[in-house]
């Protein structure tokens, strides 16, 4: 048993969907709020992981943007992604492409600048000390107005060297990427790659439009797309990677089990597939954690877990 997490852990491997916000720990988060003087509906760690528990997408949402309100100050954005890249160093993560919400906090008043400086001093010192390269990615929230995805776009100019990509998150359900094509193309003409998480509790018509009007070289999430046989062979034909969450799919109830997952049936159809946490302080776990229920739930081989890792380079922005 120990043995393969060591073996896991010796895999080179670079995370691709993982959202900086998502990994605030209840630790960090009631340090931050003292800290901040910032009121937070929960007296201890214990209250707060017990409140850690979801039904869909939705519900987890409401508790992660209200968690991420103790986030005001650059040091507190900077904490957040070291205790991070810290965790990542442990997992044998070499790369890691990280999702910053820049709206979640300019809704509050905290400036752009504050959070990607912030974050942007810890990627700096992890490749120094860690020997851990990055990319940033933009995400719009897709709940919220194209308005306000353009204003986010015009506001993140002045930074347009520290961010790799636009993406877009949020509750899925209700708002397809079409209506997200104008600013989408906009970006693109500023020079971002594209990405969208699609086919989390969408449906696969969603995957369609992020390829077809948004131009995404990733899909984030995806697993609904063996819902589709014409999508998975484009997918598998356009080598399209997907990055996949198992452990976030068990627990906002994509899938009932982790062996009902079909991250092995992507795999073994030649889909360009990797893992990811996505939000492991909500999650129950890092990207080695995921690994390892993986192998153990979904009789993974090592062949396997040695592809995953080669999917999640090769699918890299590097
Ligand atoms: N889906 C959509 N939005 C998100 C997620 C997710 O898995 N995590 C954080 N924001
Ligand atoms: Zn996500």
């Amino acid at each position: 048993m120990e043995d393969i997490r060591e073996f896991i852990k010796s895999l080179p491997k670079a995370e691709l969907h993982l959202h900086i916000e998502g990994s605030l720990e209840p630790e960090l988060m009631m340090k931050l709020a003292k800290r901040n003087n910032v009121e937070i509906p929960f007296d201890s760690v214990e209250e707060i992981k017990a409140a850690y528990n979801f039904s869909n997408l939705q519900s987890f949402l409401d508790i992660y943007y209200q968690g991420a309100a103790v986030l005001i100050q650059e040091e507190d954005f900077f904490d957040l992604t070291w205790e991070y890249l810290l965790r990542a160093k442990d997992d044998g993560i070499v790369h890691t492409e990280i999702f910053f919400d820049p709206q979640t906090h300019t809704d509050r008043g905290i400036s752009f600048e504050t959070v990607i400086n912030g974050i942007s001093k810890a990627l700096t010192k992890a490749k120094k000390e860690l020997n851990i390269t990055s990319h940033l990615i933009m995400c719009f929230l897709r709940h919220l107005s194209e308005d306000e995805a353009f204003k986010t776009l015009e506001m993140s100019l002045p930074y347009k060297h520290l961010i790799k990509a636009v993406g877009l998150d949020s509750s899925e359900v209700g708002h397809p990427p079409s209506k997200f094509e104008r600013v989408f193309k906009a970006a693109i003409e500023h020079g971002f790659l594209t990405v969208a998480h699609a086919g989390e509790e969408g449906p696969t018509e969603y995957i369609w439009e992020a390829i077809n009007l948004l131009d995404v070289k990733r899909i984030d999430h995806g697993v609904r797309c063996t819902e589709d046989e014409k999508l998975v062979s484009y997918l598998v034909e356009k080598k399209i990677p997907l990055t996949v969450c198992p452990l976030s799919n068990l627990k906002l109830c994509v899938v009932d089990h982790l062996k009902d997952h079909n991250l092995k049936e992507m795999l073994d159809m030649g889909l360009h597939v990797m893992v990811n946490s996505d939000d492991p302080a909500y999650f129950g776990g890092y990207l080695g954690e995921n690994f390892y229920q993986c192998y153990k739930e979904l009789s993974l081989s090592k062949e396997d877990l040695i592809k995953l890792c080669e999917n999640s380079i090769s699918a890299s922005f590097l």
